[in-house]
């Protein structure tokens, strides 16, 4: 347990105020988006018994077929963050737009973003899936914010986290002091700690990428991915090994506990769309997670926190992970600009 046995997420999350490193706002929001988060496990874990599996019957922003799990994560973070007063307003992978906070409720400082549930074509064949949170903070003297307010480079964010709906429920967490892992105890009902300040090692034998868009890569991305692949006798001289869940935090949350590299790149299938993932909802708020954890996260070429986001629901080439492997992959693509 790695010498935090028994810390509660409240517990930490007090103990972060009274440090000077958070204030009673933030606190109180990441605790909300927590409970939230419980309730999201909870309708997960019924599965077929909950009525919740398949298809919602709607398409969202992007085109992508809205499941009803998506649909419904997106109702519980709603309506868990409108009333409680931290938040300015709200954007979601799920919406066409930002939600400002109703009038008839008070307004905080804060903006959250969100992927509701991360991993849906895994609901259906019970395999892990997530959410994903950033917080950013709302410009000064604005009330209502619109989708440009939300527009701020990765760097500025306040907090990042994430929940993993796997054989346990874990939430890992960032508010800029490392990178924390709190497990679901469900008698208790609460997160508790069971790793502080997770490290990813620098150097891996792991990567995670879906292979079957290889004929789509670009040169450098194909270079990286066949010398990993010539193994032991090839330039790299070690073998490595694969996995791809095809849910982000899933394949995010084997990297903080063991190593790798995780990749999403700009490909050829879609040549119109800098990448599939979103930058708001996912690189961003997974970048600040993983450099806590002394890991790294680029977008091939440039630091993923850098970026000045343009569109809300922008997308984005992923790599990210052990700090070595990302070098590697970023000095290719760079190579070759
Ligand atoms: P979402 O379910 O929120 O749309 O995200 C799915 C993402 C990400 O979780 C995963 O890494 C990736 O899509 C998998 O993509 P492929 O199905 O193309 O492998
Ligand atoms: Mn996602
Ligand atoms: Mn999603």
């Amino acid at each position: 347990m790695n010498g935090s046995k028994g810390v509660s997420l409240t517990r930490y999350l007090i103990e972060e105020q009274r440090a000077g490193r958070i204030n009673g706002d933030l606190r109180l929001l990441i605790e909300v988006v927590a409970r939230a988060c419980k309730s999201i496990a909870h309708a997960v874990s019924k599965g077929a018994l909950g009525g919740v599996l398949g298809d919602a019957g709607t398409d969202n922003i992007q085109g992508e077929v809205q499941k009803k799990l998506d649909v419904l994560s997106n109702e519980i973070l709603i309506e868990a963050n409108e009333w409680g007063g931290h938040l300015a307003g709200l954007a979601s992978e799920e919406m066409d737009h930002c939600q400002p906070i109703p009038n008839v409720y008070p307004k905080g400082n804060y903006l959250l973003l969100f992927d509701p549930l991360d991993g849906s074509s895994n609901i259906d064949v019970n395999v892990s899936v997530g959410t994903i949170f950033s917080v950013l903070r709302c410009p000064d003297g604005v009330t209502e914010p619109n989708d440009e307010h939300f527009l701020q480079p990765g760097k500025t964010q306040v907090a990042a986290g994430y929940t993993v709906y796997g054989p346990s429920t874990m939430l890992v967490l960032t508010v800029g002091h490392g990178t924390h892992a709190f497990t679901l105890d469900r008698e208790q009902g609460s997160f508790v700690m069971t790793q502080r300040d997770m490290r990813i090692p620098g150097d891996t034998k792991e990567f995670a990428v879906n292979m079957s868009n290889l004929r789509h890569w670009h040169p450098p991305m194909r270079r990286y991915i066949d010398e990993l692949l010539a193994g032991k006798t090839g330039p790299r001289g070690k073998d490595f090994n694969m996995r791809w869940v095809a849910s982000m935090v899933a394949d995010v949350h084997r990297i903080l506990t063991r190593g790798g590299i995780f990749i999403y790149p700009r490909d050829l299938k879609e040549p119109d769309k800098p990448g599939k993932l979103r930058l708001m909802y996912e690189a961003n708020p997974m970048a600040f997670i993983v450099e806590q954890a002394g890991g790294a996260a680029t977008n091939g070429y440039d630091r993923i926190l850098d970026i000045a986001p343009s569109k809300l629901h922008q997308r984005v080439a992923v790599f990210l992970g052990s700090k070595n492997e990302v070098e590697i992959a970023t000095r290719y693509h760079r190579e070759t600009q």
